[in-house]
């Protein structure tokens, strides 16, 4: 009875590891979470009764370990070497050279590809097939051992071969691969965390190394850990194939984790192709990686090379650009946007990244410098990928010195000296004060913009010499300007300076609701000037709505509405409208602009891409007019989408929202026309 009982045991045994190896290391279960679990139960049913049966193979044993107080050293049974680097293609063909100086046999020699795993290099024994001790890397002679911490990974097998029809190993086995965290577990991980107000941390390869480098299974265990295995170290009683491609074949064969993207190649020039392929590819995989290795197919000729140092001559690392540096945050400096946004940077200590020099980084926002715990002094983790400009990920609090110091906000704008404000729901910061020399420039370039007041001949080195002259503190003042001041910036002669003015005075007669748009308040398009100027007829009128008031315009929220209150309230800007009527720009609108009826009348649309008969304030006059509306984002009360030539994401929110896409004549027909 016991007899039969055992036998079931070793037989549920050898399954759940089976079923954890077609999950974890194939990500191709060939039985349900329900089946799996039932199996699971039975085994620990079992071993619940008979405890004295249970051994480290099972896989209920995989967090069983307490933690310990220190790891123990482990001497490895041969050196865990390095590689040497090369960057771009004509090193790699240097390095070929010198070694076929050293041995011409490798003129014939073909190559393996691999992904160089950026993550923790570790150690795994296996004695009899059964996995027995792992470790670190530690100085490539002596590791730690975190064998408790490596068995809780359920990529690695606690036996080998895993399926029975595998071949047998070699008695006693030491092989080498790459623990880490693939991205999107990682950044699932932090998105718990901060979820549950903890902290985040700062990147794939650190968070792996630190959930093995730390004494509890237990934790390790509830981390994404996984691996990739590519090199045998050392074996004893039994043959291994002296093939790098066949390795990796080998090792598939037992049950471990290899990379599907390894390739093998009859010379160099065809395997340097293909690593170039990854250089853009990288992102495409499923974790950091911070290059390709080459590596000489034949291992008896690769190990006859020797080595540089710990650097085997038979392989060769081909770097890809480094997208994160560590540098010292000097400090943090402050800018303020158009629209009054404060946005804090980081002020480096200048580093390169991937053949960039950086000295300033993003710091996204003020929240973002609190919840990192980011301090002045700090040594920070920068990141610079693709086109994105760079930013700091976070604080290295284990190179603090303790004379860091945290960080305060500006209670006033930097630029100005204004109190600065927060509105409910963002995370943002302003400066409200229209005449804030900071926004000025780019306040003033937005009143002028062809969606905003549209006159011509005033751009961005114009508008900068009005400003350092002095003759313009703020929008109205561009209304007062007179011939002879402009003749004396340089660059202006009488031709120039009156076709500017001319474009100035034609400007006064632009619409309120360009003019509403113009004026930058917070929250406030193109769309909801619109609205606004239909609403309440002139400037004047809608100063004076309460923020209770602006909410009967459909979609005009009580942040936005907030905003318009206390744009309106502010000293300066009521300066601004003072001038801007004395100077005779005041639009009003008339009973007939108000909103129109026609055939579009109830519906939404949004415009992206090129269009052959429109120009964009064409087509939403034309839309408007027919009754339409015209609205900046596809959502799901989007009636139509207007698509033109080489649109944008847009068109990928419309189609996934199952929102009408149609062209413009299909326009034209909605109208009748
Ligand atoms: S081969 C002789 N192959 O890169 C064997 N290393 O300095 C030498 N790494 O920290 C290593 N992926 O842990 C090799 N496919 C791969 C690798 C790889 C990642 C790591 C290794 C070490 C560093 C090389």
């Amino acid at each position: 009875m016991a007899d039969k009982l055992l036998s079931r045991y070793e037989e549920l045994k050898t399954q759940v590891n089976f079923h954890n190896y077609r999950y974890h290391v194939l990500d191709a279960p060939v039985i349900s979470d329900l089946e799996y679990d039932r199996l699971l139960n039975e085994l620990k049913r079992i071993e619940a009764e008979h405890p004295d049966w249970v051994t480290g193979d099972s896989p209920t044993q995989r967090a069983g370990a307490r933690p310990a107080d220190r790891f123990e050293k482990i001497r490895h049974p041969a050196p865990i070497l390095s590689l040497a680097n090369a960057f771009g293609a004509d090193d790699a063909r240097a390095w070929l050279e010198r070694v076929i100086k050293i041995d011409d046999r490798v003129e014939k020699a073909k190559f393996v590809v691999e992904p160089k795993i950026d993550g923790l290099s570790v150690v795994l024994h296996y004695r009899d097939g059964l996995f027995v001790q792992g470790a670190t890397r530690g100085d490539g002679e002596i590791g730690e051992d975190i064998t408790s911490n490596l068995r809780t990974i359920r990529s690695i097998p606690l036996r080998i071969p895993v399926d029975s029809k595998g071949p047998r190993p070699p008695k006693y086995l030491v092989i080498r691969g790459e623990a880490f965290i693939p991205i999107r577990e990682f950044e699932e991980l932090n998105r718990k965390l901060e979820e549950a107000g903890e902290k985040t941390y700062l990147n794939p390869r650190n968070t792996a190394a630190g959930s093995l480098r730390q004494l509890d299974p237990q934790l390790t265990a509830s981390r994404p850990l996984t691996l990739l295995v590519y090199q045998i170290v050392y074996s004893e009683g039994g043959r291994i194939p002296t093939s790098q491609w066949e390795i990796l074949e080998y090792l598939k064969a037992l049950g471990f984790p290899v990379t599907d993207i390894a390739r093998r190649f009859n010379d160099l020039e065809s395997a340097i192709t293909y690593t170039e392929t990854w250089n853009e590819g990288r992102d495409k995989l499923p974790y950091e990686a911070d290059g390709i290795v080459i590596k000489i197919d034949d291992l008896t000729l690769a190990a006859e090379l020797g080595f540089v140092g710990k650097d085997p001559r038979g392989a060769i690392a081909f770097k890809f650009p480094a997208r994160e540096v560590t540098t010292q945050l000097n400090d943090i400096g402050v800018a303020v946007g158009r629209t009054g946004v404060l946005t804090p940077y980081a002020m480096l200590e200048p580093v390169e990244i991937g053949g960039v020099v950086v000295e300033r980084a993003t710091l996204h926002n003020f929240d973002f410098i609190a919840e990192k715990d980011i301090r002045v002094g700090d040594r920070v983790l920068i990141k610079r990928a693709g086109e994105v400009i760079p930013y700091v990920i976070g604080p290295i609090t284990d190179a603090r010195s303790g004379r860091e110091k945290t960080y305060k906000p500006p209670s006033k704008c930097p630029a100005c000296g204004q109190a600065v404000e927060h509105f409910e729901g963002e995370v943002a910061w302003y400066c409200v004060n229209a005449a804030c020399p900071a926004q000025l420039v780019r306040n003033i370039e937005h009143f002028v913009s062809r969606g905003a007041m549209d006159i011509t001949g005033l751009g961005i080195k114009i508008v900068e010499q009005l400003i350092e002259s002095g003759l313009v503190k703020d929008v109205a003042d561009l209304f007062t300007l007179k011939k002879d001041q402009l003749l004396g910036l340089e660059g202006f002669a009488e031709k120039k300076a009156e076709n500017l003015l001319n474009s100035l005075e034609q400007a006064k007669g632009q619409s309120l609701n360009r003019l509403v748009a113009a004026l930058g308040i917070h929250g406030v398009g193109e769309v909801m000037a619109g609205d606004l100027s239909r609403t309440f007829g002139d400037l004047s009128a809608i100063s004076k709505v309460s923020v209770d008031g602006l909410q009967q315009i459909a979609g005009l929220g009580p942040n936005i509405a907030e905003s318009i209150v206390d744009w309106f309230s502010q000293p300066a800007n009521q300066k601004v409208l003072k001038k801007l009527k004395a100077a005779g720009v005041w639009p009003v609108m008339k009973k007939d602009e108000k909103k129109k009826e026609g055939t579009l009348t109830g519906l939404t649309f949004v415009v992206t891409g090129t269009l052959e008969g429109f120009t964009r304030d064409g087509i939403k006059e034309y839309i408007e007019e027919n009754g339409g509306k015209v609205t900046d984002s596809v959502s799901k009360k989007t009636s139509y989408l207007v698509l033109g030539e080489n649109p944008g994401s847009k068109a990928d929110k419309a189609q996934s929202l199952g929102v009408k896409i149609i062209n413009e004549n299909e326009l034209r027909k909605l109208t009748g026309g």
